[in-house]
């Protein structure tokens, strides 16, 4: 699909759900999801990431979709056609260096999984209590080179099949895998719920403390919906340009978002009960699921087939994120700055392959470099799913609210007429109002300047 310039269109569908879903379920829902929500206090994070989803997030995703088929272009070449004049492109180089950092700490992340779906191969997973896998990880995280040697490996894989044009095998695997996924972590889920700490765990992750709402949730709450819709960098504007004249954008973007947050909920289903039921703080942050899940699989009949089914299903959601990742910068450097797709897509992995060491580095021998007690791997995550995609969505709501023409929006929302869209307005509404003074509000919040 996204190997040539002859823009090609997603031919069903199908097609086009499967690659949205395929870019925004990842890491983001099954490691980072839980992760931020047991740091932010279970039920408050996810009340305001589920208001942030709706309020903003649906929209900007519609927003994204419009201007990408629309323009049939990537962010630059987007934001250039539709406003000559200005500055708008500049969205487009936020978008760029979000991209890059997510690609360097996601792929530290996704080594990981490599490791832990080896370890399960070689039934080094198999042990006997909940400090045995704490020990584990922290042994492998802190290990001087083989965090290093995965992030590289991960990195190599994603290279060979961007530089190759091969997306569409992955798309087709990953419409495979996708259900997959879904269908084992609803099998998960019945697991967690008969453990002991469930009620507790679901307590936990189900009934909000709304005093817990601070700044601080808000922040993350926000940063977690954007990072986990693939929101704000133009990713899905990248996407969107190889929507048909047929795609119904609203609809699409509604499943999406739908789907995602499904993911995500499950995920918190699945590890909740478990963390309380093995005694372990959901308060970890990044270790969390990597020390928990494999004590779940362990107690599961036939344990390690579904750890490795499982990293397995995990690393090739992660590939088809990273992939539409890559693609924000590879469109620039082809599109914009007419280099060959292969000069680009080197470019693009040896930056990544350069901040992604250093952040595969920070849980060892780079630990002692910290900015505001954040070591260089929680940097890059903090600034660029909490402060870029957040800033990268305000700028794209507020162009689609205020300066797009209004017969573009709605040529493009009911696909010239031929579809009705009850919520057009609603949507305006959010692009015009409530995702821009919203998203500038909680920034505001949270430097404490209201
Ligand atoms: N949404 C992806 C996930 O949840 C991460 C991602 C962010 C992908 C930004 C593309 C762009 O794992």
């Amino acid at each position: 699909m996204l190997q040539n310039d002859n823009r090609a269109q997603f031919s069903t569908r199908l097609g086009v759900i499967a690659t949205t879903v395929g870019s925004a379920v990842g890491l983001g829902n099954i490691w980072r999801f839980p992760y931020e929500a047991g740091t932010h206090g279970g039920g408050a994070f996810l009340i305001t990431y589920l208001c942030f989803i709706f309020a903003f997030g649906i929209p900007i995703l519609c927003a994204e979709f419009m201007i990408g088929r629309g323009t049939h272009s990537n962010i630059f070449g987007a934001f250039r056609q539709l406003r000559s004049s200005g500055k708008w492109h500049w969205v487009g180089y936020i978008g760029i260096v979000a991209s890059i950092m997510i690609l360097s700490f996601y792929s530290v992340v996704a080594g990981w999984t490599l490791e832990y779906l080896y370890q399960s191969i070689t039934g080094a997973l198999n042990l006997n209590s909940q400090e045995a896998y704490h020990a584990q990880f922290q042994q492998f995280s802190t290990h001087p080179w083989r965090p290093l040697l995965w992030t590289i490996l991960f990195l190599i894989v994603n290279f060979v099949i961007v530089i190759r044009g091969v997306q569409k095998g992955i798309e087709r695997m990953s419409n495979i895998m996708m259900p997959i996924l879904f269908l084992i972590l609803i099998i998960f889920c019945v697991n967690s719920l008969l453990m002991p700490g469930a009620k507790e765990g679901l307590e936990f992750l189900f009934s909000p403390d709304f005093s817990k709402i601070d700044s601080s949730v808000m922040v993350s709450a926000m940063g977690q919906a954007f990072f986990s819709l693939s929101l704000g960098l133009g990713t899905m504007m990248t996407y969107a340009s190889y929507f048909s004249k047929e795609t119904h954008i609203v609809k699409s973007a509604t499943i999406t978002a739908c789907l995602d947050t499904t993911v995500a909920i499950l995920s918190g289903v699945i590890i909740f009960p478990a963390v309380f039921t093995f005694g372990v703080s959901p308060t970890q942050g990044p270790a969390l699921v990597f020390e928990v899940l494999p004590n779940i699989f362990n107690q599961l009949p036939g344990g390690s087939l579904w750890s490795i089914l499982f990293f397995f299903l995990l690393f090739i959601a992660s590939l088809s994120s990273t992939i539409s990742m890559s693609e924000v910068s590879i469109a620039y450097f082809t599109e914009e700055k007419k280099m060959s797709r292969n000069k680009a897509t080197i470019l693009n992995t040896a930056i990544a392959l350069i901040f992604g060491t250093l952040c595969a580095l920070s849980f060892n021998c780079l630990d002692n470099i910290t900015i505001a007690g954040m070591t260089i791997f929680s940097i890059f995550d903090y600034v660029s799913s909490n402060i870029l995609l957040p800033a990268g969505g305000m700028f794209i709501s507020f162009f689609a609210g205020w300066l797009l023409d209004r017969s573009f929006i709605h040529n493009q929302l009911t696909n010239n007429g031929s579809v009705k869209v009850r919520v057009t307005k609603a949507i305006i509404f959010s692009l015009k109002y409530v995702a821009p003074t919203g998203i500038i509000l909680v920034f505001l919040s949270s430097l404490k300047l209201i």
